[in-house]
């Protein structure tokens, strides 16, 4: 009994962790280094069930599992399509347009290979993005009805690559982590995928998955969206529902990173002030 019970103990925190799940369906920041829920327009399904907003980021909501899901022991999504009951006020659902790309955001869950903490052989197999052909909840991962929109690519991993490979952001697949080394359960990581330019308008369901490890089964969650055929339908759908018509920028591409540190310019008229 007591070996039994210290199994348990080390059992438990590993499977705790092996697990991931989409938190954002349109973050503003690509490539960013910290979650601030105000760059979040758009929500999973069940988004306040499993308390996404409000919680921590990453964190386990307290009375039910987490938002992901293995679509080979039970259904492809966590929970059964039902957009009146899945989306509320403040997690709503999110508006593409043909041709965006869209930022999603998971936690690392400890899986990230960084030569600057922890291990160097964290796998990543597989991740990939899906829409769904119709209205029916395809039943599971093989579905002909799940159409492959995009690939995210994998991160380089194994503990033969330099630390420059694995310390350095960003990185394709899911270990686009940049400040996992500062919580390695719950930082944030992004993906970007692109919305097909022929892809019909109107609502669509779209599906993430992840093979962590070909030896895992996949995870992955589900969510809807409205698809216009322009940025400008798009972008007046978003002021009506209260939200910025913003489209993403890139972390790298506003700050500029010296040895990890960010050191942003001085304002230019600063400057001309200064010099001039
Ligand atoms: C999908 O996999 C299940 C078993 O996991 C199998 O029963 C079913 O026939 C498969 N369907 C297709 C379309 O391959
Ligand atoms: C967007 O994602 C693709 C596929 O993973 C990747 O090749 C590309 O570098 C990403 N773009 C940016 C700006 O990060």
């Amino acid at each position: 009994m007591k070996l039994f019970v210290a199994l348990l103990a080390v059992g438990l925190p590993a499977l705790a962790a092996a697990h991931s799940w989409i938190v954002c369906t349109d973050y503003l920041e690509n490539n960013g280094w910290y979650w601030d829920v105000a760059k979040c327009r758009g929500w999973p399904r069940a988004a306040t069930t499993f308390n996404l907003r409000h919680g921590i980021f990453g964190a386990t909501n307290t009375y039910t599992h987490r938002l992901d899901n293995h679509p080979e022991e039970r259904g492809l999504c966590k929970k059964s399509r039902d957009d009146d009951r899945w989306y509320e006020a403040d997690t709503p659902m999110a508006a593409y347009y043909q041709g965006q790309k869209v930022v999603l955001t998971h936690p690392a869950n400890n899986h990230v290979s960084e030569s600057n903490c922890r291990y160097r052989s964290q796998i990543d197999w597989e991740n990939l993005m899906f829409v769904v052909d119709g209205n029916e909840d395809p039943c599971c991962i093989n579905s002909t009805k799940l159409i492959q929109i995009m690939d995210m690519g994998v991160s380089p991993y194994g503990r033969y690559l330099s630390d420059e490979v694995l310390s350095t952001y960003p990185k394709p697949g899911f270990q686009n982590v940049p400040k996992f080394c500062e919580d390695p359960e719950d930082a944030m990581g992004t993906y970007n995928f692109t919305i097909p330019t022929d892809l019909k308008p109107g609502r669509h369901t779209f599906v993430w998955k992840w093979i962590r490890d070909p030896a895992v089964s996949p995870f992955t969650t589900c969510w809807e969206a409205d698809v216009f055929a322009t940025k400008a339908e798009r972008d007046a759908f978003y002021v009506a529902t209260g939200r910025s018509t913003e489209d993403m920028w890139d972390f790298y591409q506003i700050h500029n990173i010296v040895d990890g540190m960010i050191m942003d310019p001085v304002d230019p008229s600063v400057n001309e002030v200064i010099t001039g």
